[in-house]
């Protein structure tokens, strides 16, 4: 089922199957946008629940018009600067967009992604490419063709759906999501591209997400690896508390990536899939500090030291 023909991947989407696809972020699942029986396909295979709107991929900033309406200024000017590339845009949405790509929402994420393999397909498509990312609900994104197999390999046709590889991901955490539908604009998801840069590219000062969040990613629980994560905000701190574990009788690791956050985000998700596979009961993590590529970074892993979430949506399979 992996591949790396590009056409056949556009035949499948055309034809109404999946395609798990490398973006510069993480691996999707996409399907045209423009097929809803295709897209709920999407949402069984993660058994994520149809309400979390799906982010809909673009070959071009020219193509926003197909898809939203009153597209503020600061929605060209982001898209002009950040795409292609790992900012996905939440604006008012065009009537006749489904509703299963929106869970009914009245706006729409829209990202062009950089990653050549993706732009390639959403060309090659010719319209837009809904993809959430490839692994079950709830659970770790992934970052190569191989954590997608492990993932949702088993639920995927190999007749219909296809996993295209493109090696591993280059920036390793999802696409920083702007609400442009409030003003001032908001960050509901850090990503690579900074909140600091939205502003000084904008000439907005963002402003605060609080009350209830309307980003699934934002839940607290999410990219959540099987064992326990701990967090602690430095190296001896993480020493300490690994031994402390192993004392205990548990198995323990340590993940520092703290002087190099790039190589961190690249990271990330191998990491908390290789301590799963490795049977690690806990893993210690050195937290980077709240600063430009940190945030992102912080914000899974505090997510992912929930812990996977117990409830009935994540019992899938
Ligand atoms: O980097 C990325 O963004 C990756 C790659 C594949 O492009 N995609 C990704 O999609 O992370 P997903 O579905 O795993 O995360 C998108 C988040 C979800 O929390 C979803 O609920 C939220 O964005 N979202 C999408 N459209 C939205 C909307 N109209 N309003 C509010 N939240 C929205
Ligand atoms: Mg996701």
């Amino acid at each position: 089922m992996i591949s790396t023909d590009v056409d056949l991947a556009v035949e499948r989407l055309r034809a109404g199957g999946l395609v798990a696809l490398p973006t510069e972020t993480v691996y999707g699942l996409a399907a045209d946008a423009r097929q809803p029986d295709a897209v709920a396909r999407i949402f069984a295979v993660k058994g994520r629940p149809t309400s979390h709107p799906l982010i809909v991929h673009l070959a071009d900033a020219d193509q926003i018009d197909s898809w939203a309406h009153d597209i503020p200024a600061a929605a060209r000017t982001l898209a002009a600067a950040a795409w292609p590339g790992p900012l996905t845009m939440l604006l008012q949405r065009a009537d006749d967009v489904d509703d299963s790509v929106t869970g009914g929402r009245s706006t729409i994420g829209l990202r062009v992604p950089s990653h050549p393999i993706a732009l390639a397909v959403v060309r090659g498509l010719g319209g837009g490419v809904a993809a959430p990312s490839a692994n079950r609900f709830g659970r770790v994104s992934p970052t190569t063709a191989r954590h997608v197999l492990a993932d949702i390999g088993d639920r995927l046709d190999p007749e219909r759906d296809l996993i295209l590889d493109g090696g591993p991901c280059e920036v390793g955490v999802e696409s920083t999501i702007v609400d442009l539908t409030v003003s001032p604009p908001q960050v509901l998801r850090a990503g690579a591209i900074t909140a600091e840069v939205i502003e000084r590219l904008t000439g907005d000062v963002l402003g605060d997400v609080s009350g209830p969040s309307r980003a699934a990613g934002m839940l607290a629980s999410h990219y959540a690896p099987n064992c326990t994560v701990d967090l602690t905000p430095d190296r001896s701190t993480a020493v300490a508390r690994l031994e402390a574990h192993r004392a205990a009788g548990l198995r323990a690791a340590l993940i520092d990536r703290t002087d190099d956050l790039v190589v961190a985000a690249q990271r990330l998700y191998g990491d908390l899939r290789a301590a799963d596979t490795a049977g690690v009961d806990v893993l210690v993590v050195v937290l980077p500090p709240a600063a430009g590529l940190g945030h992102a970074i912080r914000d899974r892993l505090t997510k992912a030291a929930v812990g996977p979430d117990p409830g009935p949506t994540n019992r899938v399979g």
